[in-house]
């Protein structure tokens, strides 16, 4: 069995090795990733595209989230579990934030909870800090803003933006957050933002300066014809691998070829 990553193994990874991140959501997919040297993994609430075919994040509701963190720590991985709390379940008051932070490691047993934004939801992040509840921040493209965003556009460019980033970020450093994705923002700015924090910067489509990097599963195993943002790398092409083995069976179930004789019970 593995050992589990903590918290503070994460912490402590600053400027001595990246530290790699992938979104899971359900326990089959947990197995494949245990398998292989994953560091974290963050239950996102990409869940609401990913798995329910929403166009954006903000309907997946707190309920969702705990079972998809649910089905994630049931096959009991080594990395490290973080479960992304979703749209207004932190936003509304600090209360809130505590009590639905908490219920990710009461009900979910994950390890620790993301949230998106720096210095507006600063007191959430400190409310559920002292609750023992580690925090991962969240900056740059946050996706539960995207219509006050109007729109998933790369944010922090430019001089006054980049620094508005860097404040929040320092902000949350300082609230006791462990580590900060940084989404969508120029390479320059992100490494800026790495190079003036103590805890880890995790980066997608925020260049090679961060300390580690996360991608959505899916869309690391090319599982979509459809969306490939500049960002993501595809290392497999399982939506061409999975038709190919559909069609298949569907092929040989028309044509009687399955099933065959080793697939049968005998009398
Ligand atoms: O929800 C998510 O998957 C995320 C990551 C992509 C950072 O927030």
């Amino acid at each position: 069995m593995k050992q589990k990553i903590s918290v503070a193994d994460i912490r402590e990874k600053k400027g001595k090795g990246r530290i790699v991140v992938v979104t899971s959501y359900d326990s089959t997919m947990t197995r494949i990733i245990d398998a292989a040297d994953i560091d974290v993994i963050l239950v996102g609430d990409s869940a609401g595209n990913v798995m329910a075919g929403r166009d954006n994040t903000l309907g997946i509701t707190m309920d969702e989230m705990i079972y998809h963190t649910q089905c994630v720590t049931r096959t009991k991985p080594g990395a490290l579990v973080i479960g992304d709390m979703p749209f207004l379940s932190y936003q509304t008051s600090v209360e809130d934030a505590v009590r639905n932070a908490g219920r990710f490691l009461k009900e979910a047993d994950a390890q620790a909870v993301k949230l998106e934004g720096g210095i507006r939801v600063i007191e959430q992040v400190k409310a559920i800090v002292r609750a023992d509840i580690p925090v991962m921040g969240h900056l740059g493209l946050t996706p539960q803003s995207v219509h006050a965003f109007g729109g998933f556009k790369v944010q922090a460019r430019g001089e006054q933006a980049a620094r508005l980033l860097k404040e929040n970020a320092l902000a949350l450093q300082d609230a006791g957050v462990f580590s900060i994705v940084l989404e969508c923002v120029p390479a320059t700015v992100a490494k800026d933002v790495t190079d003036s924090l103590d805890i880890p910067t995790i980066g997608i489509g925020a260049g090679p300066h961060c300390d580690g990097q996360v991608l959505v599963l899916q869309d690391l195993l090319g599982m979509s014809k459809t969306f490939k943002p500049k960002f993501v790398k595809q290392y497999a092409n399982l939506f061409d691998v999975i038709k190919e083995a559909l069609d298949a069976y569907a092929t040989e179930v028309r044509e009687g070829a399955y099933p065959a004789q080793e697939h049968c019970f005998k009398d």
